[in-house]
């Protein structure tokens, strides 16, 4: 998991060779426009390169989950025309990733030139790694390279089955860069190391805890999975989200956060409402949340708290939003919180997409030394686990 990878496309010599580029364009779409370009921004600097080493770029992507079916709704179509304006070229698109009509779009294309072949996942073959779909993927391609972070957790014939047909890959430079971040907040970090959790979900997180609780000296929690802990501690939270089942699971990871002397904060107050719905009556508690409300943002004292630790951090890592920021009353604790580690000049690292679009409302992305393009695989990596697309590059003689 800690390696790098053993191959970078910087050493490779792509001249007039038929590259396989795997990228994460898995971004929000709505009437065909692309809402957030972030991942696709951020494979730019891999894609300038490869046309700079006059590589013939085929670019592969999922986007969405359609479940093995073409559905017009999850077609890459759109960001075929949204690439064009960012790389200032044309960029062909193929309305599938195998078949005739993708070989010979392949053929034509000149060093230099690029295309966009459509969504692997209308093909069943691509999730289940299909051994015969991932020949036909890769028939015409001559060097493999991935930069799809964000889907470097998923085992599919696009990340794993074509680099082992191929018996080469090697890491883009977004891929590298994600993995160089991230391993300096997991190996070797500078200390104290405060990480900051939030989101919905106690049971997306419980690894990744488990794991911080080796090598950080502050985890504080918020977000609805604070809940969950708050009443593993005994406190009243109302009718705040709580994973009951995760509720002994809490427990243990609060006793042993306490043995391993990590100091693993709880919100000392709460911003609720009765509803998760914007224009309502909130509250300010520090004490029990009453019976019909609920807590959907962390309070000014919790901020102020856990600002301090901030500002004492020489590495800070943060995935999962602290409220439910997307609605306005509930948004000021994890704004908050992305102004004092923007402030900070620990190594920050963001990770998720929640936490990495709170970042974005604020506009203090510049200020954040990485920002994760990896939701999942973010997850996955942070929680201590291999990815196979990063694996596969790792392995000697794939
Ligand atoms: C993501 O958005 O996290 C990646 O693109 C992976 O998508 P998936 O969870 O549908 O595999």
């Amino acid at each position: 998991m800690k390696t790098a990878p053993r191959s970078s496309i910087r050493d490779l010599d792509l001249e007039g060779r038929y590259l396989f580029l795997r990228v994460d364009f898995n971004v929000p779409l709505k009437g065909g426009r692309v809402m957030d370009d972030t991942r696709i921004q951020s494979v730019l600097p891999t894609i300038q390169l490869a046309l700079q080493k006059k590589a013939r770029i085929v670019l592969a992507s999922h986007l969405g989950r359609p479940d093995g079916k073409r559905q017009e709704e999850f077609s890459l179509r759109p960001i075929a025309h949204h690439l064009s304006l960012l790389v200032q070229q044309d960029v062909a698109f193929a309305e599938d990733c195998v078949g005739t009509q993708v070989e010979e779009k392949v053929q034509a294309l000149q060093p230099g030139q690029v295309l966009l072949l459509e969504n692997l996942r209308f093909h069943e073959g691509e999730t289940a790694n299909d051994p015969e779909f991932s020949r036909r993927l890769c028939e015409w391609a001559q060097e493999y390279v991935n930069d799809a972070f964000g889907t470097a957790h998923r085992a599919h014939a696009s990340t794993v089955g074509v680099p082992q047909r191929l018996g080469k890959g090697a890491a883009g430079l977004l891929m590298e860069k994600e993995l160089e971040s991230l391993s300096r907040v997991l190996s070797n970090p500078e200390h104290p190391v405060v990480a900051i959790l939030g989101g919905a979900k106690t049971s997306d997180k419980i690894e990744v805890i488990e794991n911080f609780l080796s090598f950080t000296d502050t985890i504080l929690l918020g977000g609805g999975m604070a809940f969950t802990f708050l009443r593993a501690r005994g406190e009243e939270v109302g009718k705040s989200i709580v994973e009951r089942d995760k509720i002994g699971v809490a427990r243990e990871l609060i006793q042993s956060a306490g043995s391993r002397q990590v100091s693993l904060k709880l919100p000392v107050d709460h911003v609720i409402a009765e509803k998760c719905e914007p224009g309502l009556e909130t509250r300010v508690v520090e004490e029990a949340i009453p019976a019909n409300w609920m807590g959907l943002d962390i309070g000014p004292r919790t901020v102020q708290e856990f600002g301090e630790e901030v500002g004492r951090a020489r590495t800070i890592i943060w995935n999962g939003p602290l409220g439910v920021f997307e609605i306005d009353e509930f948004a000021s604790g994890t704004l908050e919180m992305a102004r004092l580690v923007a402030g900070s000049d620990a190594f920050s690292v963001v990770g998720g997409g929640d936490s990495v679009a709170a970042v974005r409302k604020a506009e203090l992305q510049d200020q954040i030394t990485h920002l994760s393009t990896g939701g999942g695989a973010c997850l996955e990596f942070l929680a201590g686990k291999s990815l196979p697309g990063v694996e596969v590059l790792t392995r000697r003689g794939v």
